[in-house]
């Protein structure tokens, strides 16, 4: 088997391979900054602490790396793809208006990343189009955030793959039934399971699930009308029938505008919204407990996107609220 390095089908393999995205940064001769975005970031050993890097030969910072005794390696954290692109533009000044701490031998050091490793350059090595750096590891700092990740010439975020809910292997699923990958299902029981945390509070207040639909539109925005709380909720199959805002009006959570229909929630209405909102809170937090920042972050980031392309069109509620306050 042979492989073409410039072409774009081993460039596609190696990015099967996922990696993290780093920015190396370094002084030059004139004590100018200069740095850029590497994956070629690896581990080499940990007696003496070493990395590595490789360094394109047509990069504009190579006559800088190769003569700087230091330079340090930040792990860039899931929120700083900006900055990986700012420092994989060539010609630019990468470090403008970026803040920025010294380390040993005056080496720029990023803020914000998920870690740092402050480096003398131990070796370098010919490595075809690139120059291969090892650096002994003189100082780091890590830090509590998510890392970025490239994957596929894009970037990604990490997660863990969570622990099929069933324990056997595959289970052949007969004709016509879905098996437990299926989304419907999915969504279905994560919702129920999370939404009957909330009875206990919903039935401590004399309330259902339909009554709290109501109050949460109008806790994003009240004053507004019985059709307009319909146009919002409409697809749970909750409604906001007459009947039903008249009793919450008659046990003084609701308050209605006899002109325009309108609804308003009372101060105690409020109160008891507040009540149930720390109770949803308190059933995603527990549901979440299992993972961290970063796979929060994209779990609801994969939900919106099913939630946009299943969308019909309904209103947004928080839109509406700017709105009506314009
Ligand atoms: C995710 C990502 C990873 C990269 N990894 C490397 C790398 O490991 N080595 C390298 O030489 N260039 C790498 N690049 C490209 C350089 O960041 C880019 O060529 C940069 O403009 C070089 O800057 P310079 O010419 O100012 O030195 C990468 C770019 C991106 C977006």
């Amino acid at each position: 088997m042979t492989a073409n390095p410039d072409s774009r089908a081993f460039r596609d393999a190696l990015g099967s391979f996922a990696t993290g995205v780093t920015i190396v940064t370094a002084t030059d001769a004139e004590g100018r900054d200069v740095g850029l975005t590497a994956s070629s970031f690896n581990s080499v050993s940990l007696d003496p602490p070493m990395i590595l890097w490789s360094l394109a030969r047509s990069s504009q910072s190579m006559a800088a790396f190769r003569e700087a005794a230091h330079f340090a390696v930040h792990i860039l954290a899931a929120d700083q793809d900006p900055l990986s692109n700012r420092f994989a533009k060539s010609g630019t000044d990468k470090f403008a208006d970026v803040p920025i701490e010294r380390g040993e031998g005056g080496v720029p050091l990023l803020t914000g990343c998920s870690a740092r490793f402050e480096c003398r350059t131990a070796y370098q090595y010919e490595g075809g189009d690139h120059i291969i750096f090892v650096g002994e590891v003189t100082r780091f700092d890590r830090y509590e955030r998510p890392p970025l990740i490239f994957h596929g010439g894009r970037y990604a975020l990490a997660a863990r793959k969570a622990q099929a809910l069933s324990a056997g292997g595959a289970i052949e699923q007969p004709a016509g039934s879905f098996g437990e990958d299926f989304l419907g299902y999915l969504l279905g029981r994560a919702h129920f399971q999370l939404y009957a945390r909330m009875q206990a509070s919903l039935g401590a207040h004399g309330l259902d699930a339909w009554d709290h639909f109501i109050l949460s539109v109008l806790g994003i925005g009240d004053g507004r009308s019985i059709a307009e709380i319909e146009a919002v909720i409409g697809y749970t199959g909750a409604h906001a029938t007459p009947e039903r805002v008249r009793s919450l009006a008659a046990r003084g959570i609701l308050s209605a505008d006899p002109d325009g229909g309108r609804l308003w929630l009372t101060e105690q209405g409020r109160k008891t919204l507040v009540e149930l909102t720390a109770a949803a809170k308190a059933a995603e937090e527990d549901a979440l407990g299992a993972f961290d920042e970063n796979e929060t972050a994209l779990l609801k980031h994969l939900l919106k996107h099913v939630i946009r392309s299943t969308d019909p069109g309904l209103p947004d509620p928080w839109l509406a609220t700017a709105e009506q306050g314009a």
